[in-house]
């Protein structure tokens, strides 16, 4: 998967050869999907080293006691195996002659072409497309289309597939199998401990040169499996069209829980009816504007300049792409995964990956998006108590991963093997990665202040801040000194496990705290209502006090004489070791192959960015020394072995007027996935690492941040850009921003209102 320039520039990702042995790779970032639904682009053929994955949002389930709740794979629509004078069609065998698979982010088209010859000699030119619908977040539509050089009879097998397992762990007891008219096939499946029934109906159309062939399938039905077969002689020349429309709805779909699943099969059957009558192109078509209307004509951004420019505007768009996948924009209830909905990968888990990386993409440019994600967090309140109580704390404790809404702390307990003493190695972030309780409470503020949505604010927004700082003020332990300290805990960092004082988590903690003390006033003052509610439920008063004495008494680390400002208590005092193997690594993780956790944690090395996250979020709080010497001290150290780093990294180097380090930093945060690294996305994208991708473009090179909630602009392009263009919504107006090298011109689009805004230094109004 080289870059190839032209095929960029019209917005395709390609693959132009095929590899039986790393199909995880395309699987994974040509997924399809629309937040409700995701498909890896796993083939219509059968290979050994495949990961066939369908995701529907929200739909946890947890396969026994010994493992965490995770979304299941649903049984697979996609496959449809060929017999061509009965060899089966598959490229790892026969002779492939020319072979091309893209997809389009512009239109969420996948295709793939190849000419192929069968060892018996028969040689066929093979047309694959698929498309999951943005417009109808049920339906899957594929079409191949097919020629050969001889007169051969073809054979076709395809329909439901329920053998499919989350790595070998089966989520689903086999439920009804049908098929209708001897045309539609229908299979309806339900999780083992959740008990959420998943109907899937598909539909095939068989058209041989434009004409239609009206044959009744041969039913073949199996154990977890249904599926037709067609016979069909072609003469060589003439043309083959297979079209399949399929579809999948489930029990925890809004609006359909109560119903019974008899009407859900009769929903999926009759959805079936409708796409196959729309037909292939018109789904296409009505898809592709619906990305138009969504993503593209909502939140354009542009970049020109150099060669390379036409890739950083691709990378851009391939991360707002898989963000519109990632995202079940239609359901409050449901929240993204670290993987998104295109693979396995951290169960489908939601961490503070949300909040912190996601969302100023969502706030800026979908802010209804951005509403539900953070209703989300509202609506899971029951797990975050339920965890706080547990570990004997009040107020919401949000889990460190979360799924379901109360199902709250989610985490596994073990992975991996210890390389030392060949043990399990227990993950601690379920238990002590506590920041993101305020990085939740981050998220809500962000929202509000960037949205203006009071109604927000006053149905969600003010509870949430309250009660996590009600979490924090009983989180906090006195110490010998009479301060406050936050013992033993993982930070972001999470090469440091059982630290105390890390420094990312006393600040974020102290300024949740504060937020809380300054609403209780607002809402004191002006929203006695509101006051009134929320006093009843969190006597606020008391409340309050307890948050004044905490702010004052909490200890917050301060910078060192270098300016410096240790990431925990530990960290400066830890040795130092040679790193030069690890900063060069080819794959991430190198470190934890040669050292066991216990070990790490005795090293002055990171993971990732910890303080650079703090000096990104409160960015007021902390003088540019400070940052300029911390960004130094720890980016040596720090082996970027999440893909949540570079962008930190990126932003805050633009930020210090370092422009090559910031592009060089930007370069590898959009290559995670687009990159040519064959394995690292086979488990799923890395979702984060493309709202990082954004905020390196808009926060970092575009200079966009909400500082103590005002607007500023301040625009630094790297060299290789002459032109940036993006827009970003502000309190309800939409503003197009465009800077140059020379200078910068915002305009304010929607103007039913003034937008008071810093450009670079001046205080304008729009
Ligand atoms: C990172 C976390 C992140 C998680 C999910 C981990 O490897 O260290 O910061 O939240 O992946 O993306």
């Amino acid at each position: 998967m080289g870059m190839n320039y032209s095929k960029i520039a019209n917005w395709i990702i390609a693959e132009d050869s095929f590899n039986p042995e790393t199909l995880g790779k395309c699987e994974a970032i040509m997924s399809l999907g629309n937040g409700y639904l995701g498909v890896r682009s796993a083939t219509e053929e059968h290979y050994l080293n495949e990961t066939r994955g369908m995701f529907v949002a929200g739909t946890f389930n947890k396969f026994d006691k010994n493992e965490v709740t995770e979304l299941p794979n649903a049984a697979d629509l996609i496959a449809v195996d060929l017999f061509i004078d009965g060899e089966r069609f598959a490229l790892d065998s026969g002779k492939i002659e020319s072979y091309t698979r893209e997809l389009n982010i512009k239109t969420g088209v996948l295709s793939r072409s190849t000419v192929w010859t069968g060892s018996s000699g028969k040689k066929v030119n093979a047309k694959f497309e698929r498309i999951v619908s943005l417009k109808r977040l049920h339906t899957i539509a594929q079409r191949i289309t097919l020629s050969f050089s001889n007169d051969v009879t073809v054979k076709i097998h395809s329909g439901i597939d329920g053998t499919m397992t989350n790595t070998g762990s089966q989520h689903f007891s086999d439920g009804d199998k049908r098929f209708y008219d001897k045309k539609y096939i229908q299979y309806v499946q339900e999780t083992t401990q959740s008990g959420i029934a998943f109907v899937e109906t598909a539909v095939h159309e068989l058209r041989l040169d434009d004409n239609l062939l009206e044959m009744p399938a041969e039913v073949f039905i199996e154990r977890r499996k249904v599926y037709a077969g067609y016979t069909i002689e072609v003469k060589s020349g003439q043309i083959l069209v297979i079209e399949k429309y399929s579809n999948i709805y489930t029990t925890r779909d809004k609006g359909y829980k109560e119903k019974d699943i008899h009407e859900m099969q009769e929903i999926s059957l009759d959805a079936c009816k409708t796409d196959i009558q729309t037909g292939y192109d018109a789904l296409v078509a009505e898809s592709a504007a619906q990305w138009g209307k969504e993503v593209w004509d909502k939140a354009p951004i542009s970049i020109e300049g150099v060669k390379d420019a036409v890739i950083d505007e691709f990378a851009v768009h391939f991360a707002q792409y898989h963000m519109r996948l990632m995202v079940p924009s239609h359901d409050n209830r449901m929240n993204i995964g670290a993987k998104g909905l295109s693979g396995e990968g951290y169960k489908g888990h939601t961490f503070w990956d949300t909040e912190i990386f996601l969302l100023p993409y969502y706030i800026f440019t979908d802010p209804h998006t951005a509403r539900k994600l953070e209703e989300y967090r509202y609506l899971s309140l029951p797990g975050a108590h339920a965890k706080a109580k547990h570990n004997g704390y009040k107020g919401a404790m949000f889990p460190w991963e979360a799924a379901w809404l109360d199902d709250g702390e989610v985490t596994p307990e073990y992975c991996d093997v210890d390389i030392l003493t060949g043990k399990p190695v227990k993950v601690w972030s379920g238990f002590i990665e506590q920041h993101i309780t305020s990085d939740v409470a981050f998220g809500v503020w962000q929202y509000a202040v960037i949205t203006g949505d009071e109604d927000f604010m006053e149905q969600y927004g003010y509870e949430l801040i309250m009660d996590t700082a009600i979490f924090w003020a009983s989180r906090l332990e006195e110490g010998k000194d009479s301060k406050y300290h936050i013992n033993d805990v993982v930070g972001p960092d999470e090469y440091r496990e059982h630290v105390n004082d890390n420094a990312f988590t006393n600040y974020m903690a102290h300024w949740n705290m504060k937020k809380a003390m300054e609403y209780y006033h607002i809402l004191k003052d002006k929203k006695p209502e509101i006051f009134a509610r929320l006093d009843k439920k969190f006597k606020l008063d008391e409340a309050y006090k307890t948050w004044e004495d905490r702010c004052r008494k909490i200890f917050l680390p301060v910078p060192n004489n270098e300016n410096v400002l240790p990431q925990d208590d530990r960290y400066l005092s830890c040795k130092d070791i040679d790193l030069e193997k690890y900063k060069k690594q080819e794959h991430v993780g190198g470190i934890t192959r040669d050292y066991n956790l216990e070990q790490i944690n005795q090293i002055q090395v990171s993971k990732q960015a910890d303080c650079l996250v703090l000096f990104f979020l409160l960015e007021n709080e902390f003088s540019q020394e400070v940052k300029k010497a911390s960004w130094a001290y720890y980016e040596k150290r720090t082996l970027h072995d999440s893909s949540l780093s570079f962008s930190t990294h990126s932003v805050l180097a633009s930020d210090m007027g370092k422009k090559k380090l910031a592009y060089n930093l930007f370069k590898k945060a959009s290559m995670i996935d687009l990159g040519t690294f064959m394995g690292s996305s086979n488990a799923g994208i890395h979702a984060a690492s493309f709202g990082g991708v954004w905020e390196c473009v808009v926060y970092g090179f575009g200079g966009v941040r909400m500082l103590d909630g005002k607007l500023r602009i301040r625009p630094t392009l790297p060299d290789e850009w002459n032109k940036l263009s993006y827009t970003i919504i502000w309190k309800g107006q939409k503003l197009a921003v465009k800077a140059t090298k020379n200078g910068i011109d915002v305009q304010n689009l929607t103007k039913t209102a003034e937008v008071e805004v810093e450009i670079n230094g001046e205080v304008c109004v729009l």
